[in-house]
Formats: structure tokens, C-alpha cells, sequence
């Protein structure tokens, strides 16, 4: 039997990755993106974004890259596509915060539909991966068949991606859950039956199936997300608490973390979180629920979100107050831009923005990142960039660990110390080991952890 036929639609983070794992798992892909500069560049094997693992994807499967199986080809032309005549279409474009408001801008996800449609001539299966406000793949599955020349024969599922930045490649091809969404029926049945055909792999290695309705699959992500928000906004209220009583938030995380119930992990308390996902999935499921006439449910997001926002002043603050009251004139070292490690991904990264407040208050900032300088740069021009963290601390009145990469745990505390100016750090993302710093001179300060 042929392998399936597959197109991605939208080839960011989500697409990209998805793509390569589809063509890693046997199938014939063709991924598709309206920014000819992307997919220039994955068709000559590159990842425009730092991704651990999906450069060698790629060029195990980009066509025509010498050794590659060729399952995997790069298009910006719908025409191409409909040409191409998939059993399944994935749609992976971004859905970003409307401008000035809370709400998803689902303009791209409409755009990728209203494009794709006309050129669905038989029947195929398209699969939404897209994060997306409850309602939308009922209201998408209309225009499909309004719009496609197989009208009926058109089925949509939902299928949200779950994947972490910095191990997309790992959990798109072992995820720990698959959540597919589909109408009930015979029609619905069918999608599930292709979509396990396309899982078969990791099904076949136990990963759970969950399979259910179009809301319930749309509302299982921006759940997820939501209680991942909460989790980390949690631990940091309980760093606020901690700071004001003396107690000491990573051995309190550590303590709750044994209860199985609660679990250790992501109960790490520091600046907070930032990203593409977290910040805005929270916001548009907030928009989303107050359309919906349940605002209510979900005012306890706003304080999720203002408690992490508090994260990144409170940051400031701390390192105003080392620097014996204001910035003017004072050199800061910021070790860290991305928002998280492993990714060279600045949006809305609470390093960046804490680095930014504090350039914009006076100081002398100078940046450091493993990967995420590029982007940092553009967002933040005016910023001073070193290429090390040495580099960067040199004649710094205080360093900042912002991102919690292992290049910086790495880090031997004496070397930096012969840099720096006055050993100061401040610890915004409880990552660092105290005791090893304090051995070699370094007053070492962390948010929610008593000062020794
Ligand atoms: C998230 C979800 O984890 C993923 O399932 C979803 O598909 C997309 O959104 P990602 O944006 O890659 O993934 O980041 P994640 O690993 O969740 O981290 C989010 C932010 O929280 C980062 O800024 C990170 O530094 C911060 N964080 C995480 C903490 O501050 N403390 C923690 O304990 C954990």
C-alpha cells in the first residue's frame, strides 16, 4: 500500500516539526508556508528557528539532499499542494494575541482554510493543530464544505499539539497523549480511523488516545496550558510569601513536590513565564469565556497572569536595590534572553522585558544568550550584546541568571568573578547553586530564598 499522502500547512515551530516527524514516520509530505524565506530555508535542509534534533530530520528527509529518503518537500504555492492530492491536510498556523486585546487573531487559520479549500476536489481529511478559541472547528468545518469543491466529503478532527520548545521533535514523534476531536457518526469514524493510521507509531509504543468532540478537543489545550500557568504562578505567589515571611520557595516546592497529587514539576519559582504559548493561550481562553457569558469560571486567570507579570518587576526591583538604588551609570549583566533554555525563542520573554526595564531606567546593560542573540536583537536594538557570559559580566556591578540554560549552571563562579566589577548575582530563575557561588565569593540572591 502507498504511504499517506500528508501536506502542513503553516511550517513555524508547530509545522516544521510536524512535517519532518510525519516524514520520519513513512509518509509522503509537502509542507507549506506563505513566507517564501521559510521555506527556502527547510528546503535546503535549515531550520530557521534553534530546534534540537530538527536539522537532522530535516536532512534525513528534505528531497533532493544527498542520502535523504526525499519523503519531505517544501511548497508556498497552494496549486502545488492541491496538485499534490494529500489524504490529509494539518493545519499549523500560528493564532497570536489580537492587537490591543485579549482575544486569538484567527485570521491565519482562516486564511490556511479559505486557501486550501478550493483545491480539495476528492475526499480528504483535514486536521486542525492549531491552538484555538472552543467553537472554531465547528464554525471551520462549514466553510470546508461551503468552500470545497467535495463540499460533504471534506471531514475536519481536532487534533491540538502538545509540544514543549526545545523538545518539539521528541514530543511530536513520542507524545504523551493524542487528543483527536471529530463529529460523531459515520464521518467522524473515518477521521479517527486515519488519524490512527497516521499515529500508528506512537500508538504502537502505548501512547494514550483520547478521542472526543470538536470542543472538547479545542478546550483540552488551552486547558492544559491554563493549569501549567496556574501551577508556575502558584509557586510564585508562594515566592512572594516567602520573601515577606523568611521561608525558602525551593525547599518548600521540594516539599510539596513529594506529594504525588501535586508532583515537583513545574514548580520551579522565578521571573516567571513567557513564550509564544503560555502567555497569550491564557489571555484568549479569558476572551473566549467571557463571549461565551462564563467570564467567571476564569477570573482566576487574570490573577495567574498578574502574579506572573509582578514577576518581572519584582525582578527590577531586586536588582535596583543591589545596585544601591538606582540604575544611572551602573553596568548589569543579563545572562540569559530566550524564555526559556534550549530555544532561541524571545517572545514575550521575561528576561528580555526585565533586561529592557532596567536599559530604559539608565543602566548599562550588556545581554548574553547561547541562541537567542539574534532574535534579541532585533526585538531589543538597542541593548548592549556580548558574545559570553564572561564577556558579558565584565565590569558589571551585578549579573542577572534570567534563563536557566546549563550553560550557565556550568558556569565556574570564580572565572566570572575576575570579570565582574562586584560579585553580585541575583538568581531569577532559581537554577544556580548557591553554596557554590557563596564559596567563591559571590553574594548570591534568589527570588523567594532567605539572604545568607
Ligand atoms: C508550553 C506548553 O508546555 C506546551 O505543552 C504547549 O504545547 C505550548 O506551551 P512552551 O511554550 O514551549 O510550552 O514552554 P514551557 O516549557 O511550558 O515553559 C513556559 C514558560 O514557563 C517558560 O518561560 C519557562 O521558563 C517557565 N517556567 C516553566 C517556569 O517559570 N517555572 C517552571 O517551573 C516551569
Amino acid at each position: 500500500m502507498a504511504p499517506l499522502k500528508i501536506t502542513v500547512i503553516g511550517t513555524g515551530y508547530l509545522g516544521a516539526t510536524h512535517a519532518a516527524a510525519m516524514a520520519e514516520l513513512g509518509f509522503d509530505v509537502l509542507g507549506l508556508d506563505v513566507v517564501p524565506e521559510k521555506i527556502e530555508v527547510l528546503a535546503s535542509g535549515r531550520v530557521p528557528m534553534y530546534e534540537p534534533g530538527l536539522e537532522e530530520l530535516l536532512a534525513a528527509h528534505v528531497a533532493g539532499l544527498p542520502g535523504s529518503t526525499g519523503r519531505l518537500r517544501f511548497t508556498t504555492s497552494y496549486e502545488e499542494l492541491g496538485a499534490f492530492d494529500a489524504d490529509v491536510h494539518f493545519v499549523c498556523v500560528n493564532t497570536p494575541q489580537k492587537h490591543g486585546e485579549y482575544a486569538c487573531d484567527m485570521s491565519y487559520v482562516d486564511s490556511a482554510v479559505e486557501s486550501l479549500a478550493p483545491h480539495l476536489t476528492r475526499p480528504a481529511l483535514v486536521v486542525g493543530k492549531s491552538t484555538v478559541p472552543v467553537g472554531s472547528a465547528e464554525r471551520l468545518a462549514a466553510k470546508l464544505t461551503a468552500l470545497a469543491p467535495a463540499g460533504e466529503e471534506i471531514e475536519l478532527a481536532w487534533n491540538p499539539e502538545f509540544l514543549r520548545e526545545g523538545y518539539a521533535v521528541q514530543d511530536t514523534l513520542h507524545p504523551d497523549r493524542i487528543v483527536i476531536g471529530v463529529r460523531a457518526g459515520a464521518d467522524g469514524e473515518r477521521a479517527e480511523k486515519l488519524l490512527r493510521e497516521v499515529y500508528a507509531t506512537p500508538l504502537g509504543e502505548g501512547t494514550p488516545l483520547v478521542v472526543t468532540d470538536f470542543p472538547t478537543a479545542e478546550l483540552v489545550k488551552t486547558a492544559a496550558n491554563s493549569f501549567l500557568a496556574t501551577k508556575i504562578s502558584f509557586i510564585n505567589a508562594m515566592a512572594e510569601i516567602c520573601e515577606a515571611g523568611g521561608g525558602d520557595v525551593v525547599k518548600l516546592a521540594e516539599a510539596i513536590g513529594h506529594d504525588e497529587r501535586i508532583g515537583k514539576k513545574f514548580l520551579r519559582a522565578g521571573i516567571g513565564f513567557g513564550g509564544g504559548c503560555l502567555p497569550k493561550d491564557i489571555r484568549a481562553f479569558m476572551a473566549r469565556a467571557g463571549e461565551l457569558g462564563v467570564d467567571q469560571a476564569l477570573t482566576f486567570l487574570r490573577e495567574v497572569d498578574s502574579i506572573n507579570m509582578r514577576r518581572r518587576g519584582h525582578m527590577v526591583e531586586l536588582a535596583r536595590e543591589a545596585v544601591g538604588g538606582s540604575f544611572l551609570g551602573k553596568r548589569v549583566a543579563v545572562l540569559g534572553a530566550t524564555f526559556k533554555p534550549d530555544s532561541d525563542d524571545v517572545r514575550d520573554s521575561p528576561a528580555l522585558n526585565v533586561a529592557g526595564q532596567i536599559h530604559l531606567q539608565g543602566g548599562q546593560v550588556t545581554v548574553y544568550d547561547p541562541k537567542g542573540m539574534d532574535n534579541a536583537r532585533r526585538v531589543f536594538p538597542t541593548l548592549s550584546y556580548a558574545d559570553s557570559a564572561i564577556a558579558a559580566a565584565r565590569g558589571a556591578e551585578v549579573v542577572l541568571h534570567l534563563t536557566e540554560w546549563s550553560e550557565f549552571r556550568d558556569l565556574d563562579p570564580a572565572a566570572l568573578g575576575e570579570a565582574v566589577t562586584d560579585r553580585l548575582i541575583l538568581d531569577g530563575r532559581n537554577a544556580l547553586d548557591p553554596e557554590l557561588w557563596r564559596a567563591a565569593g559571590w553574594t548570591y540572591r534568589a527570588m523567594g530564598r532567605p539572604r545568607a
